[in-house]
């Protein structure tokens, strides 16, 4: 019922003449595959913002769906250094991701601007991929659920029409990047307490059809028992996207 998502998050890597090649490995790889991209599961491209029109470009198969990774917290104005969202869909990418770990910790990010930067993507139409995630230091002590809740609450106001646009990311900042993955399990759990967050809030139909991702490590190795559990509906990949092989073999795995 709810489609799986791929999502390849590329951060701050890879050059703008990479983008063509990559490309063509993916495609080939997913065709080859069996099953149908917007049919039987979603990928999404999220590379950096300087990749974002050679990747719209390059691109032979349209369901391949383009992401940028961060944009702004209006739709137009004196905002240096800021993307607008409306601008992003007149470009043709239909996502963006916010409230990414780095976005958080590395550049300050609060809660407040990712509320404003949320309310403007989805007023100029786009698709969010929503983060959240708790840091070692609150997992040890007990506080996962206690911080997953709180970043939770920028989702608060959403209309189910609006949440038809959102998918939310559960990405255990412990996990990101380090090559310690969560266990199936640990995901499981989060996962599981972001639905029943989301049943609470809003209603208990709309909270089965919206999609959570894992992501924190995500690999070809262990995309297969994460997506196995009941809760996981995709996975947000970094290091592991940043191959086209690598992320086709994760997909293939993960959808079993
Ligand atoms: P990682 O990054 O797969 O390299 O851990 C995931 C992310 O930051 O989205």
């Amino acid at each position: 019922m709810r489609r799986p998502l791929f999502a390849a998050n590329w951060k701050m890597n890879l050059w703008v003449r990479d983008v063509a090649g990559y490309l063509q490995g993916l495609e080939s790889r997913v065709a080859s595959m069996g099953k149908s991209i917007r049919e039987d599961y979603d990928v999404v491209l999220a590379p950096p913002a300087t990749h974002l029109t050679t990747l719209l470009e390059s691109r032979r198969n349209p369901n391949i769906e383009i992401s940028a990774q961060n944009s702004g917290t209006a739709l137009a104005g004196a905002f240096t250094g800021e993307n607008s969202p409306a601008v992003l869909m007149e470009m043709g990418v239909r996502w963006v991701i916010l409230g990414h770990s780095e976005r958080r910790h590395v550049f300050g990010e609060t809660e407040e601007i990712l509320e404003k930067r949320l309310d403007a993507a989805l007023e100029a139409g786009l698709e969010v991929i929503y983060c959240v995630g708790e840091k070692i230091e609150a997992r040890r002590a007990g506080d996962t659920m206690k911080v997953v809740e709180s970043q939770l609450a920028a989702l608060r106001h959403l209309t189910p029409g609006e949440w038809s646009r959102v998918v939310v990311a559960y990405e255990p900042v412990w996990a990101i990047g380090t090559g310690e993955t969560a266990t199936p399990e640990q995901a499981q759990e989060a996962h599981q307490f972001i639905r029943s967050w989301i049943s609470e809030h809003r209603a208990a139909d709309l909270a089965e059809q919206v999609r959570i991702l894992y992501g924190g490590s995500a690999n070809a190795g262990n995309s297969k028992s994460l997506m196995a559990q009941k809760d996981v509906d995709g996975l947000l990949v970094g290091s592991a996207s940043l191959d086209a092989e690598k992320f086709a073999d994760l997909i293939k795995n993960g959808l079993g």
